[in-house]
């Protein structure tokens, strides 16, 4: 069978090489190339299915953009755009999973290639799958937002969280969310058996990626985001307190028939933990109602693999879409 070529830039990061396990692995795509900046002619071993895989790094000026059918940017934010330019200007599909082409733009303000539209579908395909299989371009969502937003967009779209309310999202993520480039607080002795709060009082790059997407589900709350580092190599939990509209008799049945089609969305009584969902494409979600207040109030529960359901999977979820692909194909359940 014809098997489709993929390009990968920013290959060496924590995102692109889990791409690339992904793509080594993929039924119905190869991998055509894959790009490194200062780690250019490395070459990464990645695990991909149940082998590990021998990537060899180009720079990525080196790269064919031309060949592929379509190419991942893992490049950082600011510096990715351009390169979604070259590969549209090539003639390939890009999924962009920096924050450059997300709603809000991660509060950018670098300018646009002429070749690059302004709004592009944003690719969190279970609450936003129209448009993404049509579209040349998507930008895929940040971790934190994917696992809050999957969490929420139910209760939303019912109108059940109290309109003037302060939603509220404590969620801690695993030290990859971060990014390989060394950095001091990032370190051994900094990280481990530690834990607090960065990012505090409502500034993250990824806030305006989830108020435009909640104001799109219908909500005219107030989102209050706290990120916390968890000493642990990936996974995020997030935990999210909803006032509510009014009281709720059953929130967990407002869960199960959003999701009950999803493949990639498993609800649970069981409070989810990290362990449930690393290495897998999946949000698993929980809810839970608040006992002893006066306000009617909702405590959410999403945990994702941030380099999976958070970024190289859920970009390849999208890229399936784009190939006209099952949507599932690749992606490890
Ligand atoms: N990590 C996550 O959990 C996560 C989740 C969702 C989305 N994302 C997004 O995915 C993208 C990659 O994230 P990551 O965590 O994989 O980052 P990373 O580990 O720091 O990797 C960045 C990649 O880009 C290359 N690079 C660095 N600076 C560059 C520059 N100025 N110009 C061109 N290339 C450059 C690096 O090459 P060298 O290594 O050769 O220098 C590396 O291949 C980011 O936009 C990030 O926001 C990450």
């Amino acid at each position: 069978m014809h098997s489709i070529p993929i390009g990968v830039l920013g290959a060496s990061g924590y995102a692109g090489r889990e791409l690339c396990g992904l793509i080594a692995a993929h039924p119905q795509c190869h991998l055509a190339f894959a790009t490194a900046n200062e780690r250019r002619g490395q070459t990464f071993r990645v695990r991909g299915g149940s082998r590990v895989h021998d990537i060899h790094m180009i720079g990525h000026d080196e790269a064919p953009l031309g060949d592929a059918a379509l190419v991942f940017s893992a490049l950082p934010h600011g510096a990715s755009v351009e390169w979604v330019g070259r590969v549209l200007a090539a003639g390939a599909k890009v999924v962009d999973l920096s924050s450059d082409l997300r709603p809000g733009r991660g509060g950018s303000t670098h300018p646009l290639p002429d070749n690059v539209p302004a709004q592009v579908p944003y690719g969190l395909p279970e609450l936003f799958r129209e448009g993404i299989a049509e579209s040349p371009v998507v930008a895929n969502p940040g971790c934190y937002p994917t696992s809050i937003l999957v969490a929420l967009a139910p209760f939303v779209r019912a109108g059940l969280v109290s309109p003037d309310a302060l939603v509220s999202v404590a969620a801690a993520s695993g030290v990859s969310g971060a990014g390989a480039s060394p950095k001091a607080e990032l370190l051994f002795a900094e990280v481990t058996e530690n834990f607090r709060a960065y990012g505090a009082g409502n500034v993250h790059r990824h806030l305006p990626e989830m108020t435009d997407s909640l104001h799109r589900l219908g909500g005219s709350f107030d989102l209050l985001f706290t990120p916390h580092l968890l000493p642990v190599d990936r996974g995020i939990l997030s935990t999210i307190t909803v006032p509510l509209a009014a009281p709720l008799a059953d929130p967990m049945a407002v869960l199960r028939e959003a999701y009950a089609h999803e493949p990639f969305v498993e609800v649970t009584d069981a409070l989810p933990a990290l362990a449930d969902v690393v290495h897998r494409n999946v949000v698993r979600v929980s809810a839970v109602t608040v006992q002893h207040v006066r306000t009617p109030t909702l405590l959410l529960f999403a945990a994702i693999d941030n380099l999976v359901k958070g970024a190289a999977g859920q970009a390849v979820q999208n890229a399936n879409l784009m190939l006209g692909l099952d949507e599932t194909a690749g992606l490890p359940l």
